[in-house]
């Protein structure tokens, strides 16, 4: 059985895909994946809009930012909204929701890495309107849309920093930086201002 950091180190955020069709037993799949993901409580407080079809696709992808050119070509968009009263809120300030949609996301992407399609999660695009489009009530959020695809047979459609990334080898901050054995190591763990 094939270890699972297989997979995990597979799955990148590639942006070359191409426009070839994702059949819905394939997107079933997915599903079923993000579906058993854990949650506080077993709330599961996840919501998954799978959009595949016109005119709904062509109407989120025109409220993309900009730097997402690139999955204007994706045939599968999905949307994953919540709230936090659908999960735990701990009165010490700890709210779930996030937390459990962050999970299911993962477990949906793991599946798609190992069913050779890419699946790439996005902040850059404009909630309101997409919310709108999908008929997604007001007091949700939408958290990320996940764009699928197969791979594309060339990295052609990308801009030139966009082609250097598809082949950048994988950037991550040092481990002593960002986990620790027992305590805490706040001289580590370095600046706690937000991310650049
Ligand atoms: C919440 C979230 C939002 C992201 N938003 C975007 C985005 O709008 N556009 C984009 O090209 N990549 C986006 N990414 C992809 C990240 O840039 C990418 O995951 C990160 O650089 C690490 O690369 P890797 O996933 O290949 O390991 C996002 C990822 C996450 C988890």
């Amino acid at each position: 059985m094939a270890q699972i950091l297989e997979s995990i180190t597979t799955r990148r955020a590639r942006r070359a895909i191409s426009d070839q069709p994702i059949g819905r037993d394939v997107l079933a799949t997915l599903l079923t994946a993000a579906h058993l993901a854990p949650s506080c409580a077993n709330n599961q407080p996840w919501r998954f809009v799978v959009v595949d079809e016109d005119p709904t696709l062509a109407q989120v992808k025109e409220h993309l930012s900009g730097g997402n050119y690139w999955a204007k070509i994706s045939p599968t968009i999905i949307a994953v909204a919540s709230k936090a009263d659908l999960d735990c809120q701990i009165p010490d300030g700890r709210n779930y929701h996030l937390f459990g949609c962050g999970l299911a996301s993962m477990n949906l992407m793991l599946q798609a890495t190992e069913m050779g399609l890419i699946s790439h999660p996005i902040a850059g695009f404009k909630q309101s309107p997409i919310k709108e489009i999908l008929n997604i009530p007001g007091d949700y959020m939408l958290i990320t849309l996940i764009i699928l695809g197969h791979p594309a047979s060339d990295h052609a459609s990308l801009s030139e920093k966009h082609q250097a990334d598809e082949v950048a080898s994988r950037e991550r901050k040092p481990i002593s930086e960002v986990m620790f054995w027992n305590h805490f190591d706040v001289a580590a763990s370095g600046n706690d201002g937000p991310p650049t």
